[in-house]
């Protein structure tokens, strides 16, 4: 293989029959998916079947049973996590911003310890990433709980892009965010997916989200993939009854969950 070829064919993320139970209940059972680089990944299923357990396998908060998940090639449990997760953003619903910093100093927060000499580059990439997101600057100073949800939600992302991660991990990221906001966030989350080229896992309970953002859809139900395909093919082809009637259930304005 040479260069090119290596890059395309590598998944970035890749889950070799993957189980994991609580207790005696099965939350993954041989649970295999390959994300290519430059794919926004986005999954849809019910409450409890298993898309957060997968998710943090990611980046090494959950550990499977048996089976393994590589990242960047390299098996996730013989890695160092800390320094996965620093490499790897992770925006959940409630955003967890250090509620004692200033919007400036929670993006700032993983730079300024990567750039320890170097504050004037922290400070250029925070700039940068607050123009990305279009926050205004006049909120750089503010504490989070002085933000509305949909700009705690910015900084979030704005937080997980920070570290220059090409691997960005959304659990339900716009799940509380009013329609407006949302949508404007969905078009600000594309466009940021387009320029910087990162690879997305983004977990959505909304099947028009999970439609229109991802390049690549996968459909999960009790621990397993139920359908995996390009979104056009999901609602042209469903495979299952499941996912016939979730599309049945969208073109009725009704949201998944
Ligand atoms: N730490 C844990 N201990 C015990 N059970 C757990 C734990 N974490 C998750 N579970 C259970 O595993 C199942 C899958 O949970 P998970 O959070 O992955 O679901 P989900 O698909 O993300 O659901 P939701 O859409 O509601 O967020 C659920 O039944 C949940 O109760
Ligand atoms: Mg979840």
């Amino acid at each position: 293989m040479n260069k090119t070829e290596e890059r395309v064919k590598t998944p970035v993320i890749c889950f070799d029959n993957v189980s994991k139970s609580y207790g005696d209940k099965q939350v993954l059972g041989q649970f295999h998916l390959s994300v290519r680089k430059g794919e926004f990944l986005t999954v849809i299923g019910p409450s409890g079947c298993g898309k957060t357990t997968m998710l943090k396998m990611i980046n090494g908060l959950t550990e499977p049973d048996s089976g393994s998940v590589w990242v960047r090639g390299v098996d996730v449990a013989h890695t160092d996590k800390i320094a996965l997760r620093r490499d790897i953003g992770y925006v959940i619903q409630y955003v967890g911003l250090f509620p004692h910093m200033t919007v400036r100093q929670n993006i700032a927060y993983v730079p300024t310890l990567l750039n320890k000499k170097n504050k004037q580059r922290t400070a250029r990439a925070v700039e940068h990433l607050v123009s990305c997101m279009e926050l205004d600057a006049g909120l750089l100073e503010r504490y989070p709980s002085e933000l509305s949800g949909g700009q705690q939600q910015r900084v979030g992302i704005a937080r997980a892009l920070a570290a220059g991660a090409d691997i960005l991990l959304l659990d339900e990221p716009l799940g509380a965010v009013d329609g407006v906001t949302r949508r404007k966030l969905q078009e600000e989350l594309r466009r940021l997916h387009k320029e910087l080229g990162i690879t997305a896992v983004f977990i959505t309970h909304d099947f028009h989200e999970a439609l229109t953002l991802g390049t690549r859809v996968v459909v999960m139900n009790e621990g397993t993939i139920v359908q995996d395909g390009a979104p056009k093919e999901i609602v042209e082809k469903p495979g299952s009854a499941f996912v016939s009637s979730l599309v049945e259930q969208m073109k009725a304005g009704y949201k998944f969950g």
